[in-house]
């Protein structure tokens, strides 16, 4: 089942030199990178992004993290890749990410959680909408 993922390096990631890292872990999986670009949000665009989260006592907190710096945006390819990258980030909790997981590997705090992934696909495709036009997506087939 071939899906499409929003995928994103939050500013704390981008400032510890991880971006390298986290995309070095989804191309080993096999997964197929179609879009990718460094932007730091404007206030809607977050606010936009972390809608769900609205009116929760972190929300604030969040929007101001994820707009203070900038972020590296993608968009990935590939069988399941909405469940099976979101394994591979680990659990939202500093305490819940298991061993092995990017957010254990490289994070202890919830707030600086290094990378966003898609959690549904509605939510993947809303997400890749709010940061991608069509034109900036590629769709090729791998040779090798
Ligand atoms: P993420 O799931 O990528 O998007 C929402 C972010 O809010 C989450 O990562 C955390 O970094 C942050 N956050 C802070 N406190 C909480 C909380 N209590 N529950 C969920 N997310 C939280």
């Amino acid at each position: 089942n071939k899906e499409r993922t929003f995928l994103m390096v939050k500013p704390d990631g981008v400032q510890r030199g991880l971006i390298g890292e986290i995309v070095k872990r989804f191309e080993q999986k096999g997964f197929q990178l179609v879009g990718a670009k460094l932007l730091q949000l404007s206030r809607e665009q977050a606010e936009l992004h972390y809608g769900e989260h609205l009116g929760k006592d972190f929300f604030e907190r969040l929007v101001n993290f994820i707009t203070s710096g900038p972020v590296f945006a993608m968009v990935w390819e590939g069988d399941e890749v909405i469940a099976l990258s979101r394994a591979m980030i680990g659990k939202t909790s500093a305490l819940d990410a298991a061993p092995g997981t990017i957010r254990s590997d490289f994070a202890v705090h919830t707030n600086f959680n290094l990378i966003h992934g898609s959690d549904s696909p509605e939510s993947a495709r809303r997400e890749i909408a709010n940061f991608f036009s069509d034109q900036e997506l590629v769709s090729y087939t791998k040779v090798i």
